[in-house]
């Protein structure tokens, strides 16, 4: 028992308050009826008379602590809580809200997401850092591809099979390599590539790419599914073109224009004067890169599309300068809060 009074001591000595409830806490916890003091006199009575001529000293004095200790933190918590008239300036100008925002990269990528996830695509992720296979060669790349080249592509150095990504399609082949068709999904993230630096160009940026494979999918389901992202992503006035391009992994293969938001389809530097800026590239699964996940091409077919998350900001909001993206300053990210 001496060991208990021992022990409550010292964690009386040290008990801190700095909330009323502490105060309360304390009362209910040391000296109120039901409370450890209570309880030991309790136990105290069952002890011999020899024992309790040491005891009963010691307890009474544990008492007699609590109870000043109770003391002091009442006062102390009395006078703390009374803060003179002058140290309060009314006239000061309040401290300003200072919540911060998304970034307009995430805005907007949210944006997408939301208008996707309405058309029954889900979320897909896959890594940054990838194999050859994933990248490259599943995606029927050609061993002499120019992208393969160091010029255009970060390798890592110890591992030459492994490289920063260019594009998210390795989670394309990810999703196709672990999951049977039906796939519906759409993979945002950031991707890699060596270019210099410029106010239209940078050695990261972030794209958002989708695919949907099942039995039966053709160009005109791509085509509504992107006229459709268009127009809820610009507005209903929005005009969109469909131009042949070449991809490896796609066939037929095409670049997907809108009309140009900054000058309205007059001509501007941004749309190089032609009044339209392209905002993504598409196609059909290429029938080798459904053999190479394992996928019948007899048996399914597919769309894939991917676009650029800094240019469908750009057109959204006007930022010109893609830089100004990942320079972190206040006075350009602040700009956003507003829009959602
Ligand atoms: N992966 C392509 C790129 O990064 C975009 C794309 C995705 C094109 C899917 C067609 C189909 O440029």
């Amino acid at each position: 028992m001496l060991e208990k009074i021992k022990y409550l001591e010292n964690e009386i000595k040290g008990y801190l308050i700095d909330k009323t409830q502490d105060i309360e806490t304390f009362r209910l916890k040391y000296i109120s009826k039901k409370g450890v003091l209570n309880e030991l006199f309790d136990e105290f009575k069952a002890e011999s008379v020899e024992d309790k001529k040491i005891i009963g000293k010691s307890l009474n004095e544990l008492k007699q602590l609590a109870e000043a200790k109770f003391k002091e933190l009442s006062e102390k918590l009395e006078s703390s809580s009374q803060t003179s008239p002058s140290a309060i300036d009314l006239s000061l100008p309040p401290v300003s809200d200072k919540t911060g925002n998304l970034h307009p990269l995430n805005l907007t990528r949210y944006k997408i997401i939301e208008i996707f996830e309405r058309l029954g695509f889900s979320v897909a992720d896959g890594p940054e850092i990838e194999d050859d296979w994933h990248n490259f060669s599943a995606l029927n790349f050609p061993e002499n591809h120019p992208a393969r080249e160091m010029q255009d592509t970060f390798f890592v150095e110890k591992n030459p099979d492994m490289l920063l990504r260019t594009h998210t399609s390795n989670v394309q082949i990810r999703l196709m390599e672990k999951q049977k068709p039906p796939i519906r999904s759409i993979m945002p993230g950031r991707v890699y590539r060596n270019e210099a630096i410029s106010a239209r160009a940078h050695c990261f940026f972030h794209q958002i790419e989708g695919l949907y494979v099942d039995k039966n999918v053709g160009f005109a389901d791509l085509k509504q599914t992107l006229f459709n992202f268009a127009k809820e992503m610009y507005g209903k006035d929005i005009e969109i073109r469909f131009r042949p391009s070449f991809f490896p992994f796609t066939e037929p293969s095409a670049e997907i224009d809108i009309t140009c938001l900054i000058c309205h389809g007059k001509g501007c530097n941004v749309c190089k004067h032609s009044g339209w800026v392209e905002i993504a590239g598409s196609g059909m699964v290429h029938p080798n890169v459904l053999k190479n996940c394992g996928i019948d091409p007899e048996e399914y077919t597919g769309f894939a599309f991917g676009m650029g998350v800094e240019r469908v900001t750009q057109l959204r909001y006007g930022v010109n300068d893609l830089r100004l993206y990942s320079e972190n300053d206040v006075r350009f990210l602040k700009q956003f809060k507003a829009v959602i």
